[in-house]
Formats: C-alpha cells, sequence, structure tokens
C-alpha cells in the first residue's frame, strides 16, 4: 500500500476525536500525489460527509472553476481539509478537532512535499499560520520554516459573496504564476 493510502485508511476509520460519531464518511484528502500545489479547506460539508470526497458540493464547484481559469485542473493538484470529518452544521472545527486530525495533514505535507500549499480561508490560516484575517491578507506569499504559502479566500465563501468569485479566480492567476516563478528561479539555481 503507498503511504498515501495508507493516511487514507487511517482516517477513514479513525476515532480520535468526537466528529467520528456525528459523521457519514470520513473524508480524506484527494489529488495528485506529486501535486506541486496542495489546498487546504477547512472541514467536509454535508455533501462531502455523504460522498467521502472533499470539495464535492457548491464550494467545490467554485474551486474547480477557479482552478480551470488558471489551466489547472483538480487531477493537477491535491485538495485537502484541517479536519477531515463533517463538524454538526458545519461549524468551525473546534481546537481539540483540529488538534486530533493535525497528524494526518502533516503527513499529507510530507509524502506530497508542494512546492506551494495554497491556504483557503480563516480555520487554514489560523492552524496552518497562526493568521486571523484571510481577507485582509488574501493574495499575499508567505515562507514559513522553508515551506512556502499562498493565502486565498475560501470558495464557500463566494456562495453568498459572489464578488469572491473573481478574487478567487485572480488569486489562482497569482498562485500559478508564482508557482511559475518559483521554478524558474529553482531551475537557475541548478545550472548556475
Ligand atoms: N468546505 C471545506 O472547507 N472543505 C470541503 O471539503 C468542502 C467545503
Ligand atoms: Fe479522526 Fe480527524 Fe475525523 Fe477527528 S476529524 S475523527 S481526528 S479523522
Amino acid at each position: 500500500m503507498s503511504e498515501i493510502d495508507s493516511i487514507r485508511s487511517q482516517v477513514i476509520s479513525c476515532i480520535k476525536c468526537s466528529l467520528s460519531k456525528t459523521r457519514t464518511n470520513a473524508v480524506p484528502g484527494k489529488g495528485n500525489f506529486k501535486a506541486e500545489i496542495l489546498f487546504i479547506g477547512e472541514a467536509p460539508g454535508r455533501n462531502e460527509d455523504l460522498k467521502g470526497e472533499p470539495f464535492v458540493g457548491s464550494a467545490g464547484n467554485i474551486l474547480s472553476e477557479a482552478l480551470a481559469s488558471s489551466g489547472l485542473s483538480r487531477d493537477d493538484v491535491y485538495i485537502t481539509n484541517v479536519v477531515k470529518c463533517r463538524p454538526p452544521n458545519n461549524r468551525i472545527p473546534l481546537q481539540e478537532e483540529k488538534e486530533s486530525c493535525q497528524p494526518y495533514l502533516s503527513k499529507e505535507l510530507e509524502i506530497i512535499k508542494p512546492k506551494i500549499i495554497c491556504i483557503m480561508g480563516n480555520t487554514a490560516y489560523g492552524s496552518l499560520l497562526g493568521g486571523d484575517s484571510i481577507i485582509k491578507n488574501r493574495g499575499k506569499i508567505v515562507e514559513k520554516d522553508g515551506q512556502r504559502y499562498f493565502l486565498t479566500v475560501h470558495p464557500a465563501a463566494a456562495i453568498y459573496n459572489p464578488e469572491l468569485k473573481s478574487v478567487l479566480k485572480s488569486d489562482m492567476k497569482s498562485l500559478v504564476e508564482t508557482l511559475d516563478r518559483l521554478k524558474k528561479d529553482e531551475n537557475l539555481v541548478k545550472t548556475q
């Protein structure tokens, strides 16, 4: 079994926090395990809980559209969440739930080693970087402990505020440009 499949099966049968009691299905990350970009959302919603896959509801459609507008398909990237089980009524995950689930995210990052992590929304921003206002900081690139991060809004926020759809699209464009720039710089170093 590949390392990523082993995380998947651990997540699927996990009972480390009380979200395991209310979920239908746990939702492991999904996508290309050789991806250069890894996206992190908050937690599964209703559709994700029913299907056992991340970002398959309205927020997922908005995300797919934004990715496509920058020439990315979901098969090019890897998509996961801070917590892998749906919180009741989609409430924000509690500190203890985020902490219990954290080792799975760390493992995903360790295996995939993305060149850039795209943080979507406040929960992921807080969990990974200790930030608290994604709307003020979106579009920024952050470097921490040798890892690069790109900050953007959560696609679900665009369901009720459609202006954020174009914000997300323009952020995806700068994300792809940032990645291209990183790769060019790496090649430059290699050939020097
Ligand atoms: N919102 C999230 O944060 N993650 C999902 O998988 C779906 C909606
Ligand atoms: Fe396990 Fe994470 Fe689900 Fe909690 S949210 S039961 S820690 S997989």
